[in-house]
């Protein structure tokens, strides 16, 4: 990697070389840095390979409340098999309350506004008491995931959290290299996955692919491809 990617702190790294990147960022930052993770299989790999270099690497996981039980059984399996201990976020209980006796339950599915609302709630202000004072954050991001994501670098700045570094050592995976590295390590993993889904979020708003559709198409699948971000990982435009 190069300058253009955090300065020379990163020269001599293979952006191809997971274990690499994520040994070089817990160097830099830790304990100023901590994954993000919704024990997608990208996530339990990351888990992996931080426990393999430090017992005390941070991992912080977002509890919208809507989680699928599947989700929560995969992360105290993943847990157990890699010793980290998991920072769990919720939302502030008033704008939920506020919102569910407002709208009711499925607001999301009325309008991209009421989707953004409740994502609002749920995800993107805990991320933003779950990155206050940390340099960096590690994500299971990679650019195959859908039209929102095909520009993502290994290290970028992120714009819309003052500028700390976003590191997603997977950015250049496939998902067959994903599923493959589960599989060779026996890693624990949602079992949503054998029911056909590629990308998890919450319950009401994922569902499983159909054939021929592409891996975030079960994420908000009633609106356009170029919505399909919750505001987790809002990017500048080109
Ligand atoms: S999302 O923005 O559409 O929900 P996606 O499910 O693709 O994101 O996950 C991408 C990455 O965002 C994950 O690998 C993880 O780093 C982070 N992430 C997504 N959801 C959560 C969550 N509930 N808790 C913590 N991190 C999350
Ligand atoms: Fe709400 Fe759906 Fe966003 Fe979860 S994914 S926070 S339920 S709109």
């Amino acid at each position: 990697m190069n300058a253009s990617d955090g300065g020379d702190a990163w020269a001599g790294v293979d952006p191809d070389d997971a274990g690499a990147v994520v040994a070089r960022a817990l160097e830099l930052h830790h304990p100023a840095i901590a994954l993000a993770s919704s024990f997608s299989m990208e996530d339990c790999i990351l888990m992996d390979l931080l426990a393999r270099r430090r017992k005390d690497a941070r991992v912080f996981a977002l509890d919208t409340g809507r989680l699928n039980p599947e989700t929560y059984e995969c992360a105290e399996a993943m847990g157990a098999r890699c010793g980290l201990r998991v920072e769990w976020f919720f939302p502030q209980r008033e704008p939920v309350e506020g919102l569910e006796r407002g709208k009711g339950l499925f607001s999301f599915r009325e309008s991209v506004e009421n989707r953004r609302e409740c994502c609002g709630i749920r995800k993107v202000e805990p991320l933003g008491r779950a990155l206050a004072g940390l340099r960096a954050w590690i994500t299971g991001l990679r650019r195959g995931q859908g039209v929102t994501r095909t520009d993502l670098r290994v290290v970028e700045p992120d714009a819309a959290h003052g500028g700390i570094a976003k590191i997603s050592p997977l950015a250049g995976w496939t998902f067959d290299r994903v599923k493959a590295y589960v599989r060779d390590h026996k890693l624990p993993y949602n079992r949503l996955y054998d029911q056909g889904y590629t990308s998890i979020g919450c319950a009401p708003c994922t569902r499983a692919l159909r054939p021929g559709e592409d891996e975030r198409a079960g994420r908000w699948w009633w609106e356009s491809p170029d919505h399909k971000e919750c505001g987790l990982h809002l990017r500048p435009g080109p």
